[in-house]
């Protein structure tokens, strides 16, 4: 019975904070607005070592500090310059979390569809934190 109610309720309590400064927020629609919107997560698909925390900072990053959507584009379905990320498709990885965090600090040399290929860490000065937290919001995206 617990169990029913916590996953009834379960997404609001996590997040209170930040709903509450979305209503503060609302009027000003900024960019910073559409990136509190809370993701749609379940827990039990995590991987290992991997927290709602940790895919909601890689959200921010894909489209902030990462760079990622210029490429991948912002919602992460790709184009002629990079795969989509949405999809179970994986042209360079298995999909497992560490095989994605891999090809992320690795880059792809010779990309096997897209027509430019990726720099290691996509040229940016990401930490491994950081791309520990893209690696978990790219594993997720096809997962929700
Ligand atoms: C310059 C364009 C570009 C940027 C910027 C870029 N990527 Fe990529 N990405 C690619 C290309 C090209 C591939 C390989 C596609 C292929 O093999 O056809 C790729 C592949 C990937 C893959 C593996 C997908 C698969 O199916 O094998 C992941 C995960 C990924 N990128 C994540 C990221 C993340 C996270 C960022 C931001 C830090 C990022 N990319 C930035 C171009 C880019």
């Amino acid at each position: 019975m617990l169990g029913l109610l916590a996953a009834c309720g379960g997404g609001d309590d996590g997040s209170s904070a930040s709903s509450a400064a979305d209503n503060q927020d609302g009027a000003e629609q900024e960019t910073q607005a559409a990136a509190a919107d809370p993701l749609n997560i379940d827990p039990a698909l995590l991987p290992e070592g991997v927290t709602v925390a940790m895919v909601e900072e890689g959200r921010e990053l894909f489209t902030g500090g990462g760079f990622c959507h210029s490429c991948h584009m912002e919602d992460a379905t790709g184009g002629p310059l990079a795969p989509d990320l949405t999809d179970e498709t994986w042209l360079n990885v298995d999909g497992e979390y560490a095989s994605i965090v891999e090809v992320i600090k690795t880059g792809v040399a010779q990309p096997i569809e897209a027509l430019g290929s990726m720099l290691p860490r996509a040229g940016m000065a990401l930490t491994d934190e950081q791309v520990d937290a893209l690696a978990a919001y790219a594993y997720m995206l096809s997962r929700m």
